[in-house]
């Protein structure tokens, strides 16, 4: 498959991240569950620097869930504000550290200062060489799912494609991920044993680190540590 994860390589090629917690960061210290997001982003930002320096190809990070828009409009409001923020002042770090930025999800449910501010920096990145960040917006893999669906049905019904060719290669070229490598590492961080709608056709041969660790306090050496439990995993792919 064109998506195989990486096998042999102690650094994984390709890690995606739940990165979850940044409202019982907040609310350990007795702040507004807003706060725990604005220190999560420094986070997104040490851990985009440790992967281009580790040599990690692809960084996919679960910012923002079909379900998250069922929150607070106050705290999805500060999220969408947070995230324009962030794109618009780390862009030239991103052209610094040669990194790609790219996204998956319902991109045209952001708010539209939000989805021009995104294709900005897209556009702006998009001859970097460096790591590949994909940050995962109004993201949800059953509905990833069922656009590819219609994506595969419309190619069937406009003759482009027979269905009897249809197998799991050509399905994963209808998905919002068809340009990336299937993740070798998923990381969820706060110790919650689920996928919550994460790339769940992606993430089915990827090898799971969960952590206590709340978003905030996971940086560099965290993010070593994982690696480090990952090079120690045997993957078999269903193999003996
Ligand atoms: C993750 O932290 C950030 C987003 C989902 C946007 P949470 O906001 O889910 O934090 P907890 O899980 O309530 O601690
Ligand atoms: C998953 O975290 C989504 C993101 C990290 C963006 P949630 O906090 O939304 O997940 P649940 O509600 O605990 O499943
Ligand atoms: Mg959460």
């Amino acid at each position: 498959m064109s998506a195989q994860p990486s096998t042999t390589t102690s650094v994984p090629r390709h890690i995606a991240i739940i990165m979850d917690g940044n409202g019982r960061w907040a609310k350990e210290r007795g702040l507004p569950r807003t706060e725990g997001h604005r220190i999560g982003a420094q986070s997104v930002e040490e851990i985009v620097e440790a992967c281009g320096e580790l040599g990690v190809e692809f960084l996919t990070l679960y910012a923002f869930s079909s379900e998250n828009w069922k929150r607070p409009k106050r705290e999805v409001d500060t999220l969408m504000k947070l995230l324009e923020h962030f794109l618009k002042s780390k862009t030239p770090k991103m052209m610094k550290q040669n990194v790609r930025l790219q996204a998956i999800g319902r991109l045209h449910d952001l708010p539209q200062s939000c989805q021009d501010r995104l294709h900005k920096s897209i556009e702006q990145t998009s001859q970097n060489t460096g790591l590949t960040l994909i940050l995962a917006l109004s993201y949800g893999g059953r509905e990833e799912i069922i656009d590819g669906i219609k994506s595969l049905v419309e190619s069937v019904e406009k003759g482009h494609l027979d269905s009897g060719m249809i197998n799991g290669d050509v399905f994963s070229k209808h998905l919002y991920t068809r340009y990336y490598p299937d993740p070798d590492l998923m990381i969820r961080t706060s110790g919650e044993m689920r996928l919550s709608n994460f790339l769940l056709w992606q993430l089915s041969y990827a090898e799971f680190y969960i952590t206590e660790v709340l978003w905030p306090d996971f940086r560099k050496p965290q993010l070593i540590e994982a690696i480090r439990v990952y090079a120690e995993r045997e993957r078999r792919f269903g193999g003996v």
